[in-house]
């Protein structure tokens, strides 16, 4: 979600006339896009932030600005902890960058390319509830050339006890399926063959609009759209999840075979102190009726070690989860208190060497699991998406698999954008290595 973010700022920033900088040093603008799901993602902007109070005082003319979730928590109190910061906007207030360049190339003008104004006097902040942001067409510069991201709503009704995102993302907003479709059919003019649809919750779609269609209805249309020819989309909720969904997964060819359910745990009584409103047997079920649709369908999932009140058995009851569900990746995060939410106040919270524990052994088993699920697509052919060229080896080319798995292969740059069969040759514990198959269609 923050990754295109980013693209809409960038966009933003590219249509107005500038450029990336090459290096951070030669920036006249620094924007930091932050995340504020777990403490860690926190501090991480607190330790960025330092560098580039150094980098301020050499070039008192760069501009920073703070946008993302930490942003919108944390408001205009930003200033005063960090008064070199010219400009703070919230995850909803994307659009507002377009204003604060003209305010910006403004004030530049008019003070003949020097500072007009006190550095008090040019701060700004977006940080309002924005109704119309869902409705806003904003420019994107994206970061790849064959799988685009698109997002399809905003904000989360659910208030999970553990998480920021309802207090810093808002509510539940969907864009309109025709705003979705136009840029799916721009997209794929472009070129691009794979779109992922973003939401906080995707399986409640549609629900803000009178009369619209639900996340199947507009899985159907876009599915129509000549050229692109594979659609992901994320984040499912379990207990919003549907059987009308699970069929169009079985149905519609160019839905890809991978689904990402995050769990967070494996006991029911954890699940209801989060407020998930599923139990361990209905998630089950679920994933076995999408199991019984689509046999070889990929399933991943999130999982929280740690949650207040979780006691070695609850935990025990995670581990027994994965070993019964075999997923075929997970991600697993200590709990992270986060201001605002419920959880804060519940009982019981676990001391960090236990979640620590926990999380190892959690991450443990899932090694051999993914790694036992790996080994057995050896000697199979699978249709690649060829996304480019291999970021840890430049002389082979990547791409997935339409259940996810990233697998390298021997190619030449022609490939890139194109699905080819690949003949898995060995398998490793975080990708595939293949072989390309010629003369088979
Ligand atoms: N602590 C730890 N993990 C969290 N997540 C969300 N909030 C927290 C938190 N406070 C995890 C959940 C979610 C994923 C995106 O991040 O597992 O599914
Ligand atoms: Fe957070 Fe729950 Fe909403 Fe996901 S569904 S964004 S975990 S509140």
């Amino acid at each position: 979600m923050n990754v295109h973010d980013s693209e809409k700022i960038a966009g933003i920033f590219s249509e107005a006339g500038l450029q990336h900088a090459g290096e951070l040093k030669e920036a006249g603008v620094v924007v930091l896009n932050t995340c504020s799901i777990r403490e860690k993602a926190e501090q991480k902007f607190y330790s960025e932030l330092g560098r580039l109070k150094s980098l301020k005082k050499k070039n008192p003319d760069l501009k920073i600005a703070v946008a993302g979730c930490i942003a919108q928590q944390k408001g205009n109190s930003l200033f005063k902890r960090f008064p070199y910061v010219d400009f703070v906007f919230g995850p909803n207030n994307i659009d507002s960058v377009q204003q604060w360049i003209k305010t910006s190339n403004g004030e530049r003008q008019a003070a003949g390319g020097k500072q007009s104004t006190t550095h008090d006097a040019r701060r700004s902040s977006a940080l309002q509830d924005n109704p119309e942001y869902h409705t806003k067409i904003l420019p994107m510069k994206r970061e790849g050339r064959v799988r685009a991201w698109v997002s399809i709503m905003y904000g989360c009704n659910n208030f999970c006890a553990y998480c920021v995102v309802p207090y810093t993302r808002g509510r539940e907003r969907s864009r309109p399926v025709e705003d979705i479709c136009h840029e799916v059919r721009a997209l794929s003019q472009q070129g691009y063959k794979e779109i992922t649809l973003l939401g906080q919750n995707v399986n409640s779609y549609g629900k803000n609009i009178n009369n619209s269609g639900d996340l199947t209805f507009l899985l159907e249309k876009i599915h129509e759209i000549d050229g692109i020819e594979r659609i992901r989309f994320v984040t499912s909720h379990p207990r919003d999840l549907s059987e009308r969904l699970i069929d169009a997964m079985r149905d519609l060819p160019k839905l890809c075979d991978h689904l990402h359910l995050p769990i967070q745990s494996g006991s029911d009584k954890i699940l209801t102190l989060m407020n998930r409103g599923y139990t361990y047997a209905e998630y089950r079920k679920k994933i076995d009726s999408l199991r019984n649709a689509v046999p070889d369908i990929a399933v991943t999932t999130d999982i929280i070690t740690g949650f207040p009140g979780e006691t070695d058995a609850d935990f025990e009851m995670t581990m027994n989860a994965l070993s019964e569900i075999k997923y075929d990746g997970i991600f697993a995060f200590k709990y992270s208190k986060r201001p605002e939410t419920r959880a804060l106040d519940l009982p019981d919270h676990v001391d960090e060497q236990t979640k620590s524990r926990r999380l190892s052994r959690i991450l443990g088993l899932q090694e051999s699991i993914t790694f036992e699920k790996n080994r057995a697509l050896e000697g199979k052919i699978f249709d690649i998406l060829v996304e480019g060229i291999s970021e840890t080896n430049p002389d082979t080319l990547t791409g997935r698999t339409s259940t996810n798995k990233i697998v390298n292969f021997c190619g030449d740059k022609g490939d890139i954008g194109k699905l080819i069969k690949i003949k898995i040759l060995e398998a490793k514990q975080h990708s595939l290595f293949g072989e390309k198959m010629i003369n088979v269609q």
